[in-house]
């Protein structure tokens, strides 16, 4: 099954909200980020995409899921 990935579920926010926080504020890492808006605090799951949006700007990522 593929999937989409494109938020942090716990959270309700998209990774497209987050990033645009994140140049908004001319933030560097996900730290600076939770000081404005709480993400990944929960689960976790979501963690290395935010990761890789912060490293890439990427904001959706496709997985395939058995
Ligand atoms: S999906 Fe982001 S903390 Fe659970």
């Amino acid at each position: 099954m593929k999937v989409k990935i494109n938020k942090c579920i716990c959270y309700d926010t998209t990774f497209k909200e987050m990033i645009s926080i994140m140049i908004k504020n001319n933030l560097k890492s996900i730290d600076e980020l939770r000081n404005i808006k709480p993400v990944s605090l929960n689960c976790k799951l979501c963690l290395p995409y935010i990761n890789k949006m912060i490293e890439t700007g990427k904001t959706e990522f496709n997985e395939t899921l058995n």
